[in-house]
């Protein structure tokens, strides 16, 4: 215990991995070579203590970052990811062993309130990294100049052999790493870090976590029993709002009793859909802790949807700190259960009194919460039926199909009750005289099959435009990259190729994703008049299922070295 005890009061970040930032590091962990069962506490702690000084203490951005955003962190990583379960297999060092030093380590969480915080291992696309990535004007190409740095390190094909090198050289390939972050950030990096370091704030162009003003609610409604949750229907006690204007800036953030709003009866909102909304969620983990999953993606994406509204922008660390303030303070309405979730619902609208179809001059940013159950009732998985009808279209290129806005999903609501006069529960968003396939309902599409070629491969459409960036889409890509046990392909698929693989057999699943149901099987498509039988059940659904358990599993603290998730109490 004394070793636990030197963390108390302590940033301590450990990162193995043979990729990305963390590289080079890891060769000082070297995992036992003996059966997880067989490793105790105590080992795993040494091993700790072995790779305690990672890059990142090393970097003058992250740790400051971190110590102001996480609080105490002991950050492990997980050899599966780093190296791949094929190569961590003779390591022995296989999830089981993260899972016991998480378990170790959390011993050490209760006792000498440390707190634990599980992110993924040194590969460029660590949560650390594509949060921070998240915070320039450009993420994706920040990551890729990241990736870029990282293959033109020779020392990579050290990963294929499982051989990891204790090596300074790697040294200058993190360096090239770091700064093709701060090349890409060119400046804005330090903005919003800034933000979030105290005393070098210098910008006022956010509302900031550190102003809120918290009016608690007198009176505390009774909580539903889980089982009885419908989505939506049930609200917290309090609720998050902030005030903009053009003359006065951002407002203090203020955290109050859940009330109705008071609108004048122009708002911009209520004429011209001046309104975006997120939809994400935070968890009760086994362990008793609330957390909130992959939160900069939707800090990011509500960002990007209020430039594209003309709508006020942000700091979208400022705002994610609110929401988990107000998630901390309704905490006791996350339901305790590893099957229901508290929906947290963010909205952006314009307020601006005024009939003129222009900019805003007036918002309001509000987040409400409320406790939600399992998508499926059942417990088990219940495939959907599908109106495929291309005269119906959701998005279109040069539209604003890739953000979430209000507008975007109003008149999808006549084609879904058109879709149900016919017998079907959705509808498969076609596009273009080709009849792109892009997504399903309110969900990203996947589709599992076997190539003309023979080779097994997940395809789901790339992000041009006309599809919404979803997390959960993100989180299968990189969970299915991270495997590696099959293709994974982001490209357009035309309706011809899904019917054509149809006919062939050689579609093994269909499913949409999404923060509601985290994967939705399809089991049969409504085509040209043709009912399509769709043998997404038939097969397990062996893919669905183990994406499912796969981000259930993480959401509730049961895995936890895929993404950072982050801690609200
Ligand atoms: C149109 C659309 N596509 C996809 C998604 C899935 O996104 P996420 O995984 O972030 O929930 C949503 C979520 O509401 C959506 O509205």
């Amino acid at each position: 215990m004394a070793c636990a005890q030197r963390y108390v009061n302590k940033v301590v970040i450990v990162t193995g991995g043979t990729r990305g930032i963390g590289r080079g590091i890891v060769k000082v962990f070297d995992p036992p070579h003996k059966p997880t069962d067989e490793t105790t506490a105590d080992e795993f702690r040494d091993l700790l203590n072995l790779n305690l000084i990672s890059y990142f203490l090393a970097s003058k951005y992250a740790l400051p970052y971190l110590r102001k955003t996480q609080g105490n962190i002991i950050n492990l990583s997980s050899l599966v990811t780093s190296i791949g379960q094929k190569d961590a297999a003779p390591y022995v060092a296989t999830k089981g062993a993260i899972t016991a030093m998480t378990k170790a380590m959390a011993v050490d969480e209760s006792r000498y309130q440390v707190r634990v915080n599980c992110i993924s291992p040194g590969n460029i696309r660590t949560p650390l990294w594509e949060e921070l990535a998240g915070l320039t004007e450009n993420p994706s190409a920040t990551i890729k100049g990241g990736e870029n740095a990282q293959r033109s390190n020779p020392e990579r094909s050290d990963r294929q052999s499982g051989a990891v090198a204790p090596t300074r050289t790697s040294l200058p390939f993190i360096s090239a790493a770091m700064a093709a972050l701060r090349t890409a950030l060119n400046g804005r990096f330090l903005h919003p870090l800034s933000l979030s370091c105290g005393s070098l704030r210098f910008v006022s162009s956010s509302f900031k976590a550190a102003d809120l003003t918290i009016e608690r609610n007198p009176v505390l409604k009774p909580k539903p029993d889980p089982s009885t949750l419908v989505f939506g229907k049930q609200f917290s006690d309090h609720m998050l709002t902030i005030n903009w204007s053009a003359a006065g800036g951002w407002e203090a953030p203020h955290i109050k009793p859940f009330q109705n709003l008071s609108l004048h009866p122009a708002s911009s909102a209520l004429h011209y859909s001046i309104e975006l909304f997120e939809g994400m969620k935070a968890f009760r983990g086994v362990d008793n802790h609330i957390r909130l999953f992959r939160p900069m993606l939707n800090m990011e994406r509500m960002y990007r949807s209020a430039e594209r509204s003309c709508l006020p922008l942000f700091d979208k660390v400022e705002l994610w700190k609110c929401i988990s303030k107000l998630v901390e303070i309704d905490q006791e309405w996350v339901p305790y259960s590893t099957d229901a979730s508290l929906y947290i619902r963010p909205t952006f609208i314009g307020t601006e009194p005024s009939l003129g179809v222009s900019r805003t001059g007036h918002a309001l940013l509000f987040v409400i919460v409320g406790p939600v159950g399992p998508y499926f009732a059942t417990g088990g998985f219940s495939p959907v039926s599908l109106l495929a009808d291309p005269q119906y279209v959701r998005a279109w290129r040069g539209g604003v199909g890739e953000y979430k806005m209000g507008g975007n999903y109003g008149p999808t609501i006549a084609v879904q009750s058109e879709a149900a006069k016919q017998g079907c529960q959705q509808v498969l968003w076609l596009y273009g005289e080709n009849e792109e396939i892009t997504e399903v309902g309110t969900m990203n599409l996947f589709i599992y099959w076997t190539t003309e070629k023979g080779e097994k491969e997940l395809v789901t459409p790339p992000l041009d435009g006309i599809i919404l960036p979803g997390v959960t889409r993100q989180s299968l890509l990189d969970l299915a990259r991270e495997w590696g046990d099959f293709k994974v392909t982001e490209r357009q698929v035309l309706m011809q190729e899904l019917i054509g693989a149809l006919d062939d057999g050689r579609i093994l699943e269909v499913f949409g994703s999404g923060t509601a149901c985290v994967v939705c099987p399809v089991g049969s498509l409504l085509y040209g008049g043709k009912t399509f039988q769709i043998p997404t059940m038939k097969n397990g659904p062996d893919l669905a299922k183990r994406f499912h358990k796969e981000l259930t599993d993480i959401q509730s603290w049961l895995d936890n070295f895929m993404f950072m998730i982050t801690l609200v109490c």
